[in-house]
């Protein structure tokens, strides 16, 4: 018998608020079809004004325990991958514990920009393998919309605000990979290239700064650096791309996502696919694009699926995991 970490609950939230590329028109030297074209987005959503990270979570992390049929009380641990946690400390994941209402347990985020929600669900997945938690609440939230610099045209059009959020359980699996739950995980990080990515201000300096990106140097990193993590840990869970249901990819760009499912061979009838909706949502666009491929009737129980990611660090990742 083996111990495996499995979804038992997903669910996301977005602020109400919907902006079509064309708003940018106004302020921008910029077109509905240059963003299209280039990127995929097509809107995006932002958070209303007072409506912060740990809000959009909390929403998002009820949806899950909802889907799951769980209480709180039911839960052991809260890690929230984010990058615009709604103060320097305490913990967003802390605030979105209280929201809850509870008090068990513990809860943390995790910094790894776009990367986060990778690197938390396999820190997750640590921690029930080991048996210090039975059931972890596994949140992505960000409001990137914060630290959008308004006039950088190469960067504000490409960015959204979100939340999704996954239940993850200790279940009992056989130890092969046709076992429901997580069958590999794979991270990386080469901080030589921070400075292709990154916000040029923070604590130290106390300014909040905003978001710098040489795109298309990232752009350079990304299919080959995202193809080259899936195929690990598929190898290590005994698979290969043959085997995959569903690529579940970070939206950031339609190019990127298409370049990285070419490269694996695998067609885009088997790629979950949001970002026309919610641009680049950072941490959260994993598990949001988990929980709308879910809605959408795309992602059934029993599925395999890959998700990969990668951002500023530059960090990335992937996980093989058995819906
Ligand atoms: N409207 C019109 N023109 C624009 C815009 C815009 N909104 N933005 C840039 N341009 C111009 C540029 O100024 C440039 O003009 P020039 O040729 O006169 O200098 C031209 O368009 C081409 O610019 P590129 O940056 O080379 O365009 P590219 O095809 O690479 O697309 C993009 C840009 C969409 C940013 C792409 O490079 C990309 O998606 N990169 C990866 C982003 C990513 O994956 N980030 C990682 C995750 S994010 C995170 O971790 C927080």
């Amino acid at each position: 018998m083996t111990s495996r970490a499995v979804v038992t609950g997903v669910g996301h939230y977005l602020p109400k608020r919907i902006v079509p590329n064309s708003e940018f028109e106004a302020t921008l030297d910029t077109t509905d079809e240059w963003i299209k074209s280039r990127s995929g987005i097509e809107r995006r959503h932002f958070a209303a004004e007072g409506e912060n990270t740990s809000d959009l979570a909390t929403h998002a992390a009820r949806a899950a325990l909802a889907d799951a049929g769980l209480e709180v009380t039911d839960i052991d641990a809260i890690i929230l991958a984010t990058s615009t946690s709604d103060l320097t400390f305490p913990s967003a994941a802390t605030m979105v514990q209280a929201s809850l209402g509870m008090t068990n347990g513990f809860a943390f985020d995790i910094q790894a920009v776009c990367a986060g929600f990778v690197y938390a669900l396999s820190t997750a997945n640590s921690m029930i393998l080991s048996g210090q938690c039975r059931r972890v609440l596994v949140i992505g939230a960000e409001t990137f919309s914060r630290i959008m610099d308004w006039s950088d045209r190469s960067t504000c059009v490409l960015f959204g605000d979100g939340a999704g959020a996954l239940v993850l359980e200790s279940q009992d699996g056989d130890g092969t990979s046709k076992d429901r739950g997580i069958l590999a995980t794979d991270l990386n990080s080469d901080g030589r290239h921070k400075d292709l990515l990154y916000v040029d201000g923070g604590i130290s300096t106390q300014t909040t700064g905003y978001l710098r990106m040489q795109g298309n140097q990232v752009f350079r990193h990304a299919v080959e650096k995202l193809a080259s993590t899936a195929e690990t840990s598929l190898e290590r869970a005994g698979l290969t791309a043959d085997d995959v249901d569903w690529i579940v990819p970070h939206q950031a760009n339609i190019r990127i996502i298409k370049g990285t499912a070419k490269k694996m061979g695998v067609g885009m009838d088997r790629v979950i696919v949001t970002v026309q909706d919610h641009g680049n949502t950072s941490a959260a666009s994993i598990p949001l694009a988990l929980s709308i491929g879910k809605a959408r009737g795309q992602i059934k129980q029993g599925d395999l699926l890959v998700t990969e990611a990668i951002g500023g660090g530059l960090a990335w990742g992937s996980i093989v995991l058995r819906w």
